[in-house]
């Protein structure tokens, strides 16, 4: 396992787009969210040839100037900070601040699978776009608990050439120094996993505690949440062990299929994210009860990846600041998830964002722009 006393890269160093509009909880966790910057390179990321209109000049906070270990020149402009390379505790170098976020790409055919022709496409385009650090679309773990139907899946290591290839494109042509990060962003769906897609009807979502998807958007949209995604089965230990187990292969797959390292998803209300947050973790075993509790299955994840993969391998985490919803994760307790985390150590980059499916509105727009850009229009 790495030793990595260092402290781990934070939105403080990166600028990850596309995002929602700045809200309080980022500037909390954030320090500073940088909107009008980071506005700009999702327009970019989009493809749209808008031109900078005008870049506020901002100053960094204190916070943020502390933060930013291998910057020289306190007294840069934001901009000028995002091109500077950033060195992450494993020892990699990520040649700037941009990182192109995990943005599902819903390329596969139905019922998932590896990547395609599509996906090369555009994670070769992608890699013409000068991005420090590229993250793909979640790959999800356990085919069973996929999200939306057309999502990446970990397979037998057999069929991992493909993977190969995509890793390939999305350094692109030159993998030198100045070629991007790149990083397989691994996910299990847990209760927003919808039934009868990917297993036999009958047979539930995974959570920490029986807990169906509700909405705050009406009882229409709860009813049809009840409809599709039913109610999920607690989880058992063996249960818990086994999506570690997982992790901890896909990241293995990860790293032999020639990625730069894995983000792990524990936001936005997928499986880890449930385990995160009271709202839905209502155990009292070792895995509930309190922050710690809540915290624990991404603990053993991380540990168990990092004893999987050299030390020079970047593990990332994608953690919410908060669920945005009645009984959900707070700033307060997300703040001290961050720290368990990090005084636990062995995480590179820790991404943060918010939301979950229970508050559709909070998260963004489905992903037709990656279709249009790797069918080349
Ligand atoms: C088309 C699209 C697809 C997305 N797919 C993913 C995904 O696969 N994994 C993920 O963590 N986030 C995904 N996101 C969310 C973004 O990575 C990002 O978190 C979101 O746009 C909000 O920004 P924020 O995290 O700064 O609030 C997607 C966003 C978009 C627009």
């Amino acid at each position: 396992m790495g030793k990595l006393p260092k402290s781990p890269a934070t939105r403080l160093d990166f600028a990850v787009v596309p995002r929602l509009d700045p809200d309080p909880a980022y500037k909390r966790i954030n320090g500073t969210t940088t909107p009008t910057v980071l506005r700009w390179l999702a327009i970019q990321s989009c493809g749209w040839q808008t031109p900078i209109a005008h870049f506020p000049h901002q100053q960094p906070t204190s916070e943020m100037a502390s933060a930013q270990q291998n910057v020289e020149h306190a007294e840069m402009s934001s901009v000028d900070i995002l091109r500077q390379p950033l060195k992450l505790p494993c020892g990699l170098v990520a040649p700037n601040r941009l990182v192109k976020a995990a943005m599902y790409e819903a390329l596969t055919s139905f019922g998932g699978g590896p990547p395609n022709s599509l996906h090369f496409r555009l994670y070769e385009t992608w890699s013409e776009g000068g991005w420090g650090v590229i993250i793909t679309g979640n790959v999800f773990v356990d085919p069973r608990y996929q999200a939306l139907g057309q999502d990446l899946i970990v397979l037998p290591k057999a069929k991992w050439d493909e993977y190969r290839h995509l890793a390939r494109c999305a350094k692109g042509p030159n993998p030198g120094p100045s070629a991007p990060l790149t990083l397989m962003q691994l996910n299990h769906a847990g209760r927003q996993s919808m039934r009868s897609n990917f297993r036999p009807p009958w047979s539930p979502s995974l959570a920490p505690s029986a807990v169906p998807m509700d909405s705050e958007e009406g009882w229409l949209a709860t009813m049809a949440y009840h409809t599709f995604y039913g109610v999920p089965k607690e989880m058992t230990l063996k249960d818990i062990d086994t999506v570690v187990q997982q992790f901890t292969e896909s990241a293995v797959m990860a790293y032999e299929t020639g990625f730069d390292g894995v983000e792990i998803h524990c936001a936005h209300g997928y499986l880890l994210s449930t385990f995160m947050s009271p709202r839905t973790n209502r155990r009292k075993d070792a895995y509930g009860g309190n922050t710690k509790g809540r915290t624990k299955i991404v603990l053993d994840i991380i540990a168990s990846i990092r004893k999987a993969v050299p030390p020079t391998f970047c593990v990332a985490v994608k953690l919410n600041c908060k669920d945005f919803g009645k009984g959900g994760l707070n700033e307060d307790e997300a703040l001290e998830q961050v720290r368990m985390i990090h005084q636990q150590g062995g995480v590179d980059i820790i991404e943060i964002s918010g939301g979950t499916y229970e508050m559709a509105g909070k998260i963004s727009s489905p992903p037709l722009r990656a279709r249009s850009l790797a069918e080349g229009h």
